[in-house]
């Protein structure tokens, strides 16, 4: 258990305003600000964070609750290892009492022995055996100045050189293992994974190497190795570059395949290129880029997979509201071979005129059919109104259906009706769809998904009413007290809010949200955010109390009614016998 009083400096030390800032982008919106919820994926932000009362609530999701929640959620992390993380922010140090933070002491160490062989690849790169590393990046037209920005490094051919210099630097095979820099041999030895590659340094938002990409020198084998995932590295989350794109002055992002490609990229002049870990483009990642940019330039191998995954991440951002243009490397294999091939200025034109998502679409549609045949024609038609029924803005459907109409002789009027049916159809999958995530997303949680509250509405709103008055007029807590017990709360969730409110009000301690942190669950501080928070929250006055504890229990009165109807006369005889005894017993 962390003390109290450790948990009050905290909460004096800590905003919640800039600790949620450091995750997402914020915009001030009169005492609150708002920004795109990190926790489901959404268009118009109706994630809410609110410094008066240090807390946050999606309206979307249904997440919600203090700083220590927040951090919780968006690192995974357990309440001991958020408060820590809080902790260090606020120059505090969270008295040592034997918790267990094995796990948050692994990650810091993995973190430590990354950054040690980072150095280590590096200074091998910069040795005389490492020239093989060097010269293959010079060949490949980095300079000097590239190399040493990324940080590139060399692992040499050899079964042990990472291994030993770790073990020399104090750490053990079981680190080494868990953070996936050695391999277990079948003879129960450690070998190092990284062999004779030239090393790209997975970098994360905050600075640290959270793993490596290796490619390969020569043929045979897998040209390009990755760190699978480790307790500090989760490739579907992070991005390559995206430690440096994250500060570019440029509107959008340069989305790439492949390491060499975001290199030469950023070399060309572009500070914007950022690229995914040998995955395709993840909801996750997408995700990421939105809290960045509003706009994404897809800038993949020209081959057929390349375009096809182009394609999927135009989906994955089109759920996000992010602009995508896609840019075809003309006469060369990737970007990164553009860009050696004719410069990075004809890169720049590239961008310039790279297609609107629509238009590429298009493109890639109209090339599978002959239009000069009436089958090729509808075939079209069929697939493109398909795609155009993805435009949210009407004066863009209008135009393209236009453009549509004269290629293919067709009445704009006709192609248009094709696109709204299509769109209500989709709207209506999506709305089931949307509905499904919901409840993925906020287990239990949320005001949506908890059946229990539902069935039990009116006496939920009562709990919910009560709780919220008690938490805004702690003052009230004797009267309230005196009348209703936990026991009597008809729903669960508000059940245990009353409870820990009551315990802490009983105590003499304060009822705020971090406060009451460590002794709810989930799904019982997102409701409290959300209460102490929704609109009709302030129009509570403590003179509704007794309102509310009566409609609560009404509910016990309901109850009994119910049985006494279907009592046997010998059942009615014994309730009557009971009830005038406790009577007696109340005087
Ligand atoms: P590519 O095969 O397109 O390689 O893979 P590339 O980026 O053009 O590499 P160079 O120019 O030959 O050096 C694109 C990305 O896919 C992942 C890597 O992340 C690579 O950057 N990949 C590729 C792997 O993870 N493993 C592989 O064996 C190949
Ligand atoms: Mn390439």
């Amino acid at each position: 258990m962390i003390p109290e009083s450790f948990i009050q400096e905290l909460k004096y030390r800590t905003d919640i305003e800039q600790v949620i800032s450091s995750y997402v982008q914020l915009k001030r919106r009169g005492r609150n600000l708002t920004g795109l919820c990190p926790f489901h994926s959404e268009k118009s932000p109706s994630f809410t964070v609110y410094p008066e009362n240090q807390s946050f609530y999606c309206f979307g999701c249904g997440a919600g609750g203090d700083a220590i929640t927040f951090i919780r959620k968006i690192e995974n992390l357990d309440y001991v290892e958020a408060v820590k993380v809080l902790a260090q922010r606020a120059g505090m140090t969270v008295p040592d009492d034997g918790t267990d933070d094995r796990a948050a002491r692994l990650r810091t160490r993995i973190l430590e022995m990354n950054r040690a062989a980072a150095h280590f690849f590096y200074d091998r790169l910069n040795s005389p055996a490492g020239n093989v590393g060097l010269s293959y990046l010079r060949r490949r037209g980095l300079s000097d100045n590239t190399i040493k920005r990324f940080g590139l490094g060399y692992a040499p051919q050899s079964w042990d050189s990472l291994r030993d210099h770790l073990r020399s630097k104090g750490y053990t095979e079981e680190e080494m293992l868990v953070g996936a820099l050695v391999v277990k041999g079948k003879r129960g030895s450690c070998y190092d994974l990284f062999r004779h590659r030239v090393i790209f340094p997975i970098i994360d938002l905050k600075g640290s190497v959270v793993g490596f990409g290796g490619r390969a020198l020569e043929e045979g084998g897998p040209k390009y190795l990755n760190s699978p995932d480790t307790p500090v590295f989760k490739k579907s989350r992070n991005l390559f570059a995206m430690n440096f794109a994250k500060a570019t002055k440029r509107r959008e992002l340069i989305l790439c395949e492949g390491y060499m490609d975001v290199i030469a990229v950023h070399q060309g002049g572009f500070d914007n290129g950022v690229a995914t870990l040998g995955t395709a483009l993840t909801a996750e990642q997408a995700r990421l880029i939105s809290q960045y940019t509003k706009e994404v330039v897809v800038a993949y191998d020209s081959d057929d997979p390349g375009q096809r995954a182009a394609k999927r991440a135009i989906g994955l951002f089109d759920d996000l509201g992010v602009k995508v243009r896609v840019l075809v490397v003309q006469g060369a294999k990737d970007p990164d071979e553009f860009i050696k091939k004719y410069g990075s200025q004809r890169f720049d034109m590239l961008l310039a005129q790279s297609a609107n998502a629509t238009e590429y679409g298009l493109n890639a549609i109209r090339s599978r059919y002959n239009l000069e045949e009436a089958d090729g024609r509808i075939g079209f038609l069929r697939e493109a109104t398909g795609l155009l029924a993805e435009i949210q803005n009407p004066i863009e459907r209008d135009v393209y259906a236009s453009r549509l109409g004269v290629e293919l002789g067709v009445e704009k009027g006709a192609i248009l009706l094709q696109i709204d049916g299509e769109r209500k159809r989709r709207a209506r999958t999506k709305a089931k769809k949307e509905a499904r995530e919901l409840k993925i997303y906020t287990p239990g949680g949320g005001r949506e998904g908890d059946p229990e509250r539902a069935r039990n509405i009116v006496y939920a709103r009562a709990e919910e009413q009560l709780i919220t008055l008690l938490v805004r007029n702690p003052d009230c807590y004797p009267q309230v007290a005196a009348k209703i017990r936990p026991e009597e709360f008809v729903t669960t969730v508000n059940r245990s809010i009353y409870q820990a409110v009551c315990s802490r009000l009983e105590a003499g301690l304060d009822v705020d949200l971090l406060s009451l942190s460590g002794q709810l669950e989930d799904r019982a501080i997102a409701r409290l955010a959300g209460l102490i928070n929704s609109p009709g929250a302030e129009a509570v006055t403590p003179d509704q109390a007794d309102d509310c504890i009566e409609a609560i229990l009404r509910h016990g009165r309901v109850k009994e009614e119910k049985e006494v109807v279907q009592m046997d006369d010998g059942q009615w005889a014994e309730y009557i016998r009971s009830t005038i005894a406790a009577r007696k017993q109340n005087r």
